[in-house]
Formats: C-alpha cells, structure tokens, sequence
C-alpha cells in the first residue's frame, strides 16, 4: 500500500516543519501532489522559502511556487493566498523557467488580496537584518518590511497594482508612515519614483498574469465544499514562526496549521491530517538565533553567519574533497571517506562540517551554510501540539547520517538553575543557556534502497519510535533519499 496508506480518508492535509525549516515539505507536497492532491496552496512567506523535489535525478527548485507547480500539465492547481507576500520580479523569473522547461503554468491562481514584496523592501531587509550588520540573519529577500507595511495597514496588495488611483493612495500612505516627518512634497516626489519604478517593472508582470489573480479564500472554500482535496504547503517551520518561534530570531510569518489554514483563508478547522515533517535524527537552522543541539555550539553559529564565497566549495577544498562544478551546481560524493572520517570526530567543528557535506545542507535559496544538530525532541514535540492533531510524523534525511558511528536525541534540557525540563522556552535567552539531555545511539548503514520499514536498520527504527512516543503522535511516513519516490509508508 502507497500514500493511502499515509493520507488515509483525509481531504485537506497541512504539510508543516516541526523544526527550523528545511526539512524536506517540498518532496512531501510534491508526492502529494502527484499522487493525490488536485490542488495544493501556499498561505505564508513568499521567496524566502526554497522547496527540492528530485524527480528521476532531476532536481527542481521553487521558491515562490509551490512544488504542485511541476504537476500542472496534470491538471493539477496551484494557489498562492492571501496571507503570502509576493515578490512578482522572482514570481516572473520562475513562471518563466517553468515554461522554459517544457511545463505549463496554466492552473497557477494567485490572490487578489496577496501582499507584495517591492524594492524598498529588499533595501531595508539587506540593510537592517543582515548578520553582517548585527542583525538576525534573514534570506534579505524583503520579506520582514513587507509584513511590517501590511501588520502597520499600509501595504501594498496585488489588486492595488490594477486600480492606479488606490496604488497611488496606498504608496502615499506608506512613504507617510515610514517617514512620518517628512514634508508633503518630498513625499510626493518620493511616490512619483516609487510609481515609476512599479510602472516600468512591475505593472508589466501584474497585466500578464491578470487571468491568474482571484479571490483565491473564496475559490479554495469551495473546492473544499466540492469535495477536492487539497494539499496545504507549509513554508519555514515551526521554530521560525512569528507567533510560536524563537523570537526575534523568525521570520514574519506563522509558519504553523493556524497560519496556513489563515493565510489560504480557510478555517484551521478544515484540516483533517498534519503531516509533521522532522529531518532526522540531525537537524538543521539557518541565519542566527539560539539552536541548543548545535553541534560545535555558538562557535558555529559564528562561523556559519560569515557570508562570503561560495562555502561549500571552500568546505570541500578544506576537506580535500574533489567535486565537480555543473549546471545542476557543485556536484561530490557524499560518502567520500574524508567526509565520513569528520562525521565521526569529537571535536565539534569538524564534525558540524562532516556532517554538513554528508547530508549537503547548504540554502536552497541563499547557498549558506546550514548550522547542523542533533534532532530535538522537546523542540518537536513543541511543535507538533501547536499544530495540532490529527498528527502524523514524517521523517526525513534518514540517509544521510548513515555512517556515523552514533548519533544523539535530546529529550530534555537542563536549565540554568540545575533542575531539568521536557518544556521548550521559546524565550531565545533562555533557549542559549539550557544544554540538552541526551539519549545517545549505535550509528547504522543505510542503502538508501529501502523500501520496507523493517529493512530499516534497528537503532533507527528504535529512535524514530522514541521520538513519535515522546511527541505523543504516530509515524506516517519515512523519507529515505532526495528522489520523490524513494519513501516508507508506517
Ligand atoms: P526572513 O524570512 O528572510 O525574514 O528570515 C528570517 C529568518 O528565517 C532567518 O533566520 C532566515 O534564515 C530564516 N528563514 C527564512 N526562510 C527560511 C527557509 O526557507 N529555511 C530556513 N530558514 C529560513
């Protein structure tokens, strides 16, 4: 039995991140997808997101789009909600290499009520949360400002680029708002720039994608009534999210069931499975904040802020790996013995890079490099209860630890004050001083060819059922290499 085995008689499934993002939601929509879904929606984030799908060795990436997009000449529907921010310039730039590919992007609808990302929003984003700068370490893709204008009511709305009268009204109110004291004429002469900026480059992609734009909450609702099912696609993850995350250190939207179910504009009650997506047994964050299980500790969170270069050319040529560049990027052998030897290190910063090249765990969107951990399990089950039931796990990345001599769950944490905890603070001053409790492992080998759940080696079987007792929720799916086909239904 395949994924009915998984989706059982459920007709709307959330896919959402019980951890920091990255943890494999686009292979999962995209089986979906391809197997059962006839529409699958985004409700959150925009092209700060970077979701892979391998399909027969071939390896797409989307960032606006969702991975359902690869299946519209199936006749399968895409939506982007309301609650997204829409970066239109990268929206363009991927519609194009959708058709450029040979595939069709006829069944995308987007909301009308849609925020939009515009250029002043990149600026501000580079400028005040780059790491470089002190700052939290965000993709720079414009995301935070665009949420900050919606939440502060002076966003831009993709209908707003359809009605020039109300976009010069809006634009007006949000140069007022972000420079209160500025006289009336320069802010005039500040919205003739914006206008002509918009007009020559975005106005251009708003008419050619006119046809796409709907009233997506409404149309969603009623395929819902009728019956459809409907694929939800997280973005980010839980720990990231603006409402239960490590705050400050988020992202500006709520990542979470709530959040997507808000963000398609449709009641959360309406999801009838989660899909709790956990890469396992390591995982991994990127940009800063606190992540108890780091390997190598705030060390590497340091090392890992440094934006320079292409670093995993420079991590590869440190570990005298050899790797060839092609077009599908820089192409290595995972298992490369140097690879495997730094997996099993106890020092912390080689075995963070080891275990950064064995599993390549590098930004889809920006190319930086992951900071990798242990899978935590108080974080998870954290996040599983805020997304609530019913709640299948999904784990992830299986294979990539394969080879390591051992490997380590964290099931508690010790505070401060010396007594221990299974509560997770989302409080980050707190989360950097607790230190994990651990429960460790015999390593495993793995050939990525399983396709049975008791071919799976033992101690993994043993850890993924530790983890789904802890969480209180079952085991409903196990990924175990990059290729949508490559998984066991639990
Ligand atoms: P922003 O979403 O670009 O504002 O970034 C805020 C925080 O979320 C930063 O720490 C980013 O690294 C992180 N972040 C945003 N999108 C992703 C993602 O898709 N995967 C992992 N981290 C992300």
């Amino acid at each position: 039995m395949g994924i009915e085995k998984l989706v059982g008689n459920a007709k709307v499934i959330a896919d959402v991140c019980l951890q920091f993002g990255d943890t494999g939601k686009g292979k999962v929509s995209g089986l979906l997808t391809s197997e059962w879904a006839d529409i699958t929606a985004r409700g959150t984030g925009g092209d700060n997101a970077g979701h892979t799908e391998v399909v027969d060795g071939v390896r797409r990436v989307s960032h606006v789009l969702p991975a359902s997009i690869f299946y519209d000449g199936a006749g399968k529907y895409s939506v982007l909600g309301q609650g997204m921010v829409i970066n239109l310039q990268s929206l363009a730039r991927e519609m194009e290499e959708i058709a450029k590919a040979g595939l069709s992007h006829g069944n995308l609808r987007i909301s009308d009520n849609a925020h939009l990302i515009l250029p002043h929003h990149i600026d501000l984003d580079s400028k005040n949360t780059s790491q470089a700068n002190g700052g939290i370490g965000s993709t720079g893709k414009g995301i935070g400002p665009a949420y900050a204008e919606k939440i502060a009511r002076v966003g831009v709305k993709l209908r707003h680029l359809y009605d020039p009268e109300s976009l010069q009204e809006i634009l007006t109110r949000t140069i007022r708002h972000n420079f209160p004291s500025m006289p009336d004429r320069f802010v005039n002469y500040m919205v003739g720039g914006y206008l002509a900026d918009i007009r020559k480059d975005i106005l251009p992609i708003a008419e050619s994608i006119r046809g796409k734009v709907i009233d997506a909450g409404s149309q969603l609702r009623s395929w819902i009534r009728e019956g459809k099912k409907v694929c939800l696609e997280g973005a980010q993850g839980t720990d990231l999210s603006i409402e239960h995350g490590t705050y400050p250190f988020v992202t500006s939207s709520d990542c979470t069931t709530n959040g997507l179910a808000s963000g398609v504009g449709i009641p959360a009650s309406s999801i009838d499975l989660v899909l709790g997506v956990v890469k396992f047994p390591f995982m991994s964050r990127v940009g800063g904040g606190p992540f108890p299980t780091e390997i190598g500790g705030v060390e590497m969170e340091k090392y890992c802020a440094k934006n320079e270069g292409n670093r995993l050319r420079d991590e590869l040529k440190r570990a005298r790996v050899s790797y060839q560049e092609s077009p599908q990027g820089i192409v290595y052998n995972h298992n490369d013995v140097q690879i495997l030897w730094m997996l099993n290190q106890r020092d912390g910063s080689t075995q963070n890079t080891g275990l950064r090249l064995k599993a390549n765990e590098y930004g889809a969107t920006t190319g930086r490099p992951r900071r990798v951990g242990w899978t935590d399990a108080v974080a998870a089950r954290h996040a599983s209860q805020v997304n609530g039931s019913p709640q299948k796990l999904v784990f992830t990345k299986v294979d990539c630890l394969s080879g390591a001599d051992e490997f380590k769950i964290a099931y508690a944490y010790r505070l401060p004050s010396g007594s221990t905890t299974e509560e997770f603070p989302t409080d980050p001053e707190l989360l950097r001083k607790v230190e994990p409790v651990y429960t460790t492992y015999p390593g495993y080998a793995m050939t990525g060819r399983e396709r049975e759940y008791d071919q799976l080696p033992k101690s993994l079987r043993k850890a993924m059922q530790d983890l789904s007792d802890f969480v209180g929720q079952p085991i409903g799916m196990v990924s175990v290499g990059a290729d949508r086909e490559a998984n066991i239904f639990v």
